[in-house]
């Protein structure tokens, strides 16, 4: 794959299905009684590792690219599986579904790819066994494979104050609540998404969230519900940032979410001065959506840090590349998160903006880029060779950046875009 510099962008797109808001479609449509329609679901190697793991456990699905139909089994309906659950590359798959089988009278194992198998799984180990669960690493190394078996005394509810903002801590372990004696709750350094609080009371539960405490009461049965999966904002950040940094250029991007919880890039491109207007703001299946327009503009460094991060941690790669052709400094910190996603994206992403000429240094939490008129007295990115480390966050947001490089860049892997955007390459060309 060769990427070269781009004259302009211009057109009109629409980027698919949130991938966060696809997984729990399924999930909870697994768990409801009666179908679950879903329209928009995000067609990635991600989310139908979450179907496949739901079809092993008995749960009927029927899938037309992005029309899904869940036939739910009720909370008590999954069934054993007869092999081990595989997750594939998706940490969310995999903490999700550990909340949801800590609860079950059933034994099961969660396996995954290579990328999986070194993610942190303590984060939800040490809660779920809190609440009464019965889980472990099969190494002993708190990672994947996962066994988890019943409950010995059944699970109890729990307040529990969570070191980390994370979404697929907190869903774990309200989710497991669903199965517990009592109340559960989780408070979290910063607020993380609240897609799980969102749509698990639209399907019927008792779920609450205050300030940066959920809390979910259970015994409510969870019904099928028609959802209309918005577009992801994690997705469309590629095209943010392309619009903003390719000259002349001008895309129009259809049904994007934009609900707080996730629309931290949206500060950070207001902080940075960017051109970008919000058109019909309107609220989908609960989700706040609009359509945006992104035009180039002359961007400056800013400091991104805080409680801004959980909001935008997986856009961060493009951050990093918006704030190289940035004028002056950014400033990223409190986002040690970063190490432990799919790949460790203060390396990944420190060492290829290098490559390509910027100066950047990476720090323990986050990382300082010095844009344009920086210490190396070079103003523009060279294109070079890209490895992606089979992240595909770092596959597309090097891609962009090889829109404004000077000369060619390459690519090592570009097919990981799958696991969150197959038709990424496409929708590139279409506006190219
Ligand atoms: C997700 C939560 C985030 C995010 C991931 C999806 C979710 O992870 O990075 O891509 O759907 O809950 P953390 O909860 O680990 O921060």
């Amino acid at each position: 794959m060769e990427i070269t510099k781009a004259k302009k962008l211009k057109g009109e797109i629409s980027v698919p299905g949130d991938k966060s808001i696809s997984h729990r479609s399924i999930m909870f449509g697994a768990l409801a009684k009666g179908i679950t329609e879903i329209d928009g679901f995000l067609d990635g190697e991600d989310c139908n590792s979450t179907i496949d793991c739901f079809r092993s456990m008995g749960v009927k699905i029927e899938k037309s690219e992005n029309r899904i139909k869940v036939y739910g089994n009720g909370l008590y309906g999954l069934q054993a599986p007869t092999s081990p659950l595989n997750c594939g590359n998706s940490g969310t798959t995999t903490r999700l579904i550990s909340g949801i089988l800590s609860g079950q009278r059933f034994e099961s194992k969660l396996i995954g790819d290579d990328s999986l198998q070194s993610r942190p799984m303590k984060r939800v180990i040490d809660p779920l066994t809190k609440m009464g669960a019965d889980i472990s690493s099969e190494k002993g190394n708190n990672c994947v494979p996962l066994l988890i078996r019943p409950s010995a005394n059944g699970l109890r509810g729990i307040a529990y104050e969570s070191p980390v903002a994370s979404a697929q801590v907190k869903s774990a372990i309200l989710l497991a609540g669903l199965y517990a004696k009592g109340i559960t709750s989780v408070t979290e350094p910063a607020v993380s998404r609240n897609h799980t609080e969102l749509m698990l009371s639209a399907f019927g539960a008792d779920i609450t969230c205050a300030k940066k405490t959920s809390t979910i009461i259970p015994g409510n049965e969870l019904m099928g519900q028609k959802i209309i999966v918005p577009g992801d904002i994690s997705s469309a950040a590629y095209f943010i940032a392309a619009g903003l940094l390719v000259p002349n250029s001008e895309i129009l991007i259809r049904n994007v979410n934009i609900n707080p919880t996730r629309a931290g890039i949206l500060d950070v491109c207001d902080m940075m001065g960017a051109n970008i207007s919000y058109e019909d703001i309107r609220t989908v299946s609960g989700e706040k959506v609009c359509d945006l327009v992104v035009s180039s503009s002359t961007l400056t460094g800013c400091t991104i840090e805080g409680d801004l991060i959980p909001t935008l941690i997986d856009e961060i790669p493009v951050i990093a590349v918006m704030a190289a052709c940035a004028e002056g400094e950014t400033i990223i910190k409190d986002a040690a998160e970063l190490k432990v996603k799919e790949s460790d994206r203060i390396q990944t992403v420190v060492s290829n903006l290098s490559a390509m000429g910027c100066d950047i240094t990476a720090t323990d939490d986050g990382m300082i880029i010095r844009g344009r008129n920086n210490r190396l007295g070079s103003s523009v990115l060279y294109g070079t060779e890209i490895k992606t480390y089979l992240d595909h966050r770092i596959a597309m947001a090097f891609t962009i950046a090889g829109l404004i490089a000077e000369g060619a860049t390459t690519l090592d892997h570009p097919e990981c875009v799958s696991i969150s955007y197959p038709n990424f390459y496409n929708t590139l060309t279409s506006i190219q």
